[in-house]
């Protein structure tokens, strides 16, 4: 069924591509028994041929793949990848490129941009010498740009040559199991949905930590921060499904509808330097590619508020870092204490590495005692071996959408320009607010900055 289309990813070398997308394939070979993927064209500078891009690729499904390595699913999708090597910068070289598809007999395409940003608008400029290239589909990974006014004009130039149902911007935490499941537990949940607002809740804490640094994406990550590459899309992704109203139907437009409204809804605080911490690590001016004397944030703490009937005056606590101790996805929802001595209820949903629900709340002690204790809850759904089997990925679950061509749970334009609006104002605030970088030791829990803001407020990140 596959035979004339091709799935190509630019930056067929990069860290994406070996961490995510390739480990991806293959567990959707493995799923689907060998009949997930069309040809898989990987382009990349290095000097491979075909045969040591397989190779090399896979160690990478044995590392990285959430399934146990076959070697006879590995081969079945070996025999369907093509390395090619070019530079994508050189916009002569996409002449080759369409000859090589030529040869293929490929006629139906689909792209896959795994690169830095900078990068989409000359891969698109090469690809107008691609017979065929502009009926094909493309995914776009996520930063959509590198600010509000880059973002636009790159949506232009997209929207120009591929056609608009055929544009994929991909943001993968929509792809995550529990994040689709926030809905679920909010809105099937009356001991939740009755409760969901500013009258019950103190505050939300959405936390993304993680251990690993910017590793071999220095260049990038330095152009970037923390704040472009994970705040501005993946976390208020969830922070709009945290704060959305019930949406009409299942049907995801009507989500997406609800989750504009909490963007616009977003309210710009007034002292920057009393709602934000940013943190570099130690050791990051000495990352590779990384500017030696880099100001770029890989932590950040921001504390937010959304201004409608549901959440006004609640504060959203959102905080997220790398090279931390842990790496840790949650949304933590802390009620309101019914009386000062008693502690509060929480609702932690976890949403990785385990994907659970935990659930904290007073009760009283054994015994004679009339005193109160708090009751933990944890429940964990990724501890059955069932659920990991039957649990796709993120990129598994994307990918394969994107082949069916539903492009339900992929960014909008307008979500993505509202929320560059947001994120490039409150930079241009702590620019001129003057924000410090507080750095932080690689292996802790960010600078102590991040909990004293919490503090100054009588609150505490939830762990
Ligand atoms: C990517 C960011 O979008 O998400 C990375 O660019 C980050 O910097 C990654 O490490 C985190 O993804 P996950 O799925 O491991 O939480």
């Amino acid at each position: 069924m596959y035979n004339e289309q091709v799935f190509t990813i630019f930056g067929g070398t990069g860290d994406l591509t070996f961490r995510k997308l390739i480990p991806a394939l293959y567990n959707m070979e493995m799923a689907d028994g060998g009949e997930c993927c069309p040809r898989i064209v990987v382009i990349g500078r290095r000097e491979y041929t075909s045969s040591m891009y397989r190779e090399k690729a896979r160690d990478w499904v044995e590392k990285f793949a959430r399934l146990s390595y076959k070697e006879e699913v590995y081969e079945k999708l070996a025999e369907k990848i093509v390395y090619y090597r070019m530079d994508f910068t050189d916009e002569a070289s996409y002449e080759g490129l369409d000859a090589f598809y030529r040869e293929m007999g490929a006629k139906k395409h689909i792209f896959y941009f795994a690169v830095a940003p900078r990068f989409f608008e000359i891969i698109v400029s090469g690809l107008h010498k691609v017979d065929g290239a502009r009926d094909g589909k493309v995914v776009l990974e996520k930063p959509f740009g590198e600010d509000l006014a880059a973002a636009a004009r790159l949506n232009e130039e997209m929207e120009g040559f591929f056609s608009q149902g055929h544009i994929y911007r991909i943001d993968h935490y929509l792809g995550k199991e529990m994040v689709r499941n926030i809905q679920t537990i909010r809105f099937a949940n009356p001991i939740f949905s009755n409760v969901w607002d500013a009258g019950h809740i103190e505050c939300i804490q959405i936390s993304a930590m993680e251990e690993v640094g910017v590793e071999s994406r220095g260049g990038y990550y330095d152009r970037s921060g923390a704040l472009k590459d994970m705040m501005q899309n993946h976390l208020f992704q969830i922070l709009t499904i945290v704060a959305m109203e019930q949406p009409k139907s299942q049907e995801v437009e009507d989500m997406h509808r609800e989750q504009m409204k909490v963007l616009e809804a977003l309210s710009m605080p007034e002292n920057i330097s009393e709602s934000m911490v940013l943190g570099q690590y130690d050791g990051y001016r000495k990352e590779p590619s990384v500017r030696a004397d880099s100001s770029t944030e890989t932590y950040a703490a921001v504390r937010l508020f959304v201004d409608n009937d549901r959440w006004r005056g609640m504060p959203f606590y959102i905080r997220t870092g790398k090279k931390l101790d842990k790496r840790e996805m949650q949304v933590a929802v802390v009620f309101k204490s019914p009386a000062p001595d008693i502690e509060p209820d929480i609702l932690n949903i976890k949403i990785q590495p385990t994907e659970g629900v935990y659930l904290q709340f007073n009760i009283k002690k054994p015994g004679e005692s009339v005193d109160v204790i708090q009751a933990k809850m944890d429940f964990c759904q990724s501890c059955s071996s069932v659920n990991q089997t039957n649990t796709p990925e993120a990129y598994e679950r994307l990918i394969a959408a994107c082949f069916k061509g539903e492009r339900s749970w992929f960014s909008k334009w307008d979500q993505i320009e509202a929320s560059w609006k947001y994120v490039d104002a409150i930079r241009d605030k702590y620019r001129l607010g003057g924000i410090p970088i507080h750095v932080y030791k690689p292996g802790s829990d960010g600078p102590d900055a991040a909990e004293q803001l919490l503090n100054s407020y009588c609150h505490s990140w939830f762990d």
